[in-house]
């Protein structure tokens, strides 16, 4: 079959890219408004982008009725904000999490989750997180206007905290120790437990 893209809809176009460009990993990031109130929520259109300087993004889309998600509204505000990484054991939580929660209530407090000092910006991490990466805001990059218009959201890497436990000996995270989980399309996600290795060509 072909999809013609140049009319389509919105909402298939994202059923289509949602249910083909997987598994995607997960930033579940931690915010704070400039009152000082803190959010947490689950972005799936995010990758890393480079080493020098090393920076990430994730794309916060507006809502349907084309206001600006809370994450969004407070890296404007503060210009900085936590990406935690999510393992099988916390699919749950993250998942309440990306419940709309009116603008200033708190994630972390709503649904119990644990919270940990940031070294270098305001936005707390998630405690039991394997791995967060603190960040200062880059660069913001729109893409199209109103409902589900984009906000590519650059972040320049300042600190990662990793825990211990998905440590290995040359002292670098593990991909089994992580068992960080993909979103695939719809509600289905998928586990890192089953790996491969393939060689680089000369
Ligand atoms: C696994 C997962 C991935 C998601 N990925 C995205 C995404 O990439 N972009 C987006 O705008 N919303 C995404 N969402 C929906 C947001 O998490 C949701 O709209 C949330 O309420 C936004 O919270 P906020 O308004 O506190 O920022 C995702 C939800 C889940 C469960």
């Amino acid at each position: 079959m072909l999809v013609d893209f140049t009319s389509l809809p919105p909402r298939d176009a994202y059923a289509w890219m949602s249910g083909t460009i997987l598994p995607r990993p997960i930033a579940w990031v931690s915010t704070v408004s400039a009152e000082g109130r803190t959010n947490l929520a689950p972005f799936s259109f995010f990758q890393g982008v480079t080493a020098n300087p090393p920076v990430l993004m994730f794309v916060p889309v507006n809502n349907r009725d084309g206001r600006k998600k809370d994450t969004l509204r407070n890296i404007e505000e503060t210009k900085e904000f936590v990406v935690n990484l999510v393992p099988y054991a916390l699919a749950a939580p993250m998942n309440d999490t990306a419940a709309s929660l009116p603008h200033g209530e708190s994630e972390f407090e709503k649904f119990g989750i644990a919270q940990a000092p940031s070294s270098q910006v305001r936005p707390p991490r998630v405690a039991a997180a394997p791995v967060s990466f603190e960040c200062a805001l880059h660069a913001i990059f729109p893409v199209g206007e109103g409902a589900m218009a984009a906000s590519v959201v650059f972040g320049r890497i300042l600190a990662l905290h990793a825990s211990e436990s998905v440590l290995g000996p040359d002292g670098r995270p593990e991909a089994g120790k992580l068992d960080l989980i993909g979103r695939l399309g719809g509600s289905d996600y998928a586990r890192t437990t089953e790996r491969f290795s393939l060689g680089r060509p000369g």
